[in-house]
């Protein structure tokens, strides 16, 4: 099932010269774990705000095209408010997102605004809490929290509202290696446990590439590539990119080019490993 379709999507900000997006043509399917990459600038974060509507709707600009989810519904006409229940976003700074008094609050606002009882209120916070690892964390106010504890608090937030998509922008930017790790691992569980697609845009593909089995390529505003990992790893796109490459993958693609190795470069260490065996 198609979950998201751009079609013909073209996108300018208001006051730009240049498209931001050109000519996207797209379709995000569901239970997937996709990665965005792209160099800075090249549309991942403006793609993103296409998904849940704020591209048209709050950056209003000019736009080509039309963004249409799996119900029929599109961005254009749909309020905000209501593709955000059904496409959740965790925006580059977590902390600007949090916005009630304390992380159980925040929790539960989305679900007070779509009117949800009380008792399935508490029940669906403890249950996120515990997906995302933040009980003891739930009488704390945004602001007390470490990046990593923001990070997972937004993610929850989004999760109760039993979204199709989970997207994240750059959820790693602010972290730590450790934890940087430990949110994507969690991010994989969810995808697994709910069925649901993730979405990361992420520089960190030596984290993201043993996850990812879908990776979306960006450059000057256009989607150059969109397949399987394997595939878009052993692509001249993804070479010739100027990406922080895992060093697995750069080792390997060395040892193809000297015609020491030759089948698929690898996504990650096991991989590597298996692949020598
Ligand atoms: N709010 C904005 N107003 C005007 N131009 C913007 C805005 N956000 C991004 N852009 C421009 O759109 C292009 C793509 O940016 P962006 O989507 O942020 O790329 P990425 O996330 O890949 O770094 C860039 O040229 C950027 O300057
Ligand atoms: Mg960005």
């Amino acid at each position: 099932m198609d979950l998201i379709k751009f079609e013909n999507f073209y996108y300018r900000y208001k006051g730009n010269e240049e498209y931001a997006l050109n000519n996207i043509n797209l379709k995000i399917e569901d239970s997937k774990f996709i990665l965005l990459c792209g160099e800075t600038g090249s549309g991942k974060t403006t793609l993103i705000r296409c998904m849940n509507g704020l591209i048209p709707q709050f950056y209003t600009g000019f736009y080509k095209g039309k963004v249409e989810l799996w119900n029929g519904r599109n961005t254009v006409e749909t309020p905000i408010a209501d593709l955000s229940t059904e496409i959740g976003i965790v925006f580059q700074n977590p902390e600007n997102q949090l916005i009630a008094m304390n992380v159980e609050h925040e929790i539960a606002f989305g679900l007070e605004n779509l009117g949800v009882p009380v008792k399935e209120i508490s029940k669906k916070i403890k249950e996120s809490a515990s997906l995302t690892e933040i009980e003891h964390i739930l009488d704390k106010a945004p602001f007390e929290l470490s990046g990593g504890e923001q990070q997972r608090v937004a993610i929850a937030s989004i999760l109760v509202l039993e979204p199709k998509i989970l997207i994240l922008d750059e959820p790693t930017a602010l972290l730590d290696p450790y934890m940087a790790k430990k949110i994507i691992n969690l991010l994989n569980e969810i995808k697994n446990e709910k069925n649901i697609s993730v979405i990361i845009s992420e520089h960190r593909l030596d984290l993201l590439l043993p996850y990812a089995q879908e990776i979306i390529l960006m450059k000057s505003g256009r989607v150059i590539e969109h397949g399987y990992r394997e595939k878009v790893i052993n692509g001249e796109n993804f070479q010739t990119l100027r990406l922080n490459k895992p060093v697995i993958y750069s080792i390997f693609s060395i040892l193809k080019n000297e015609n020491l190795y030759d089948k698929t470069i690898p996504a990650s260490i096991p991989e590597a490993i298996r692949s020598l065996k």
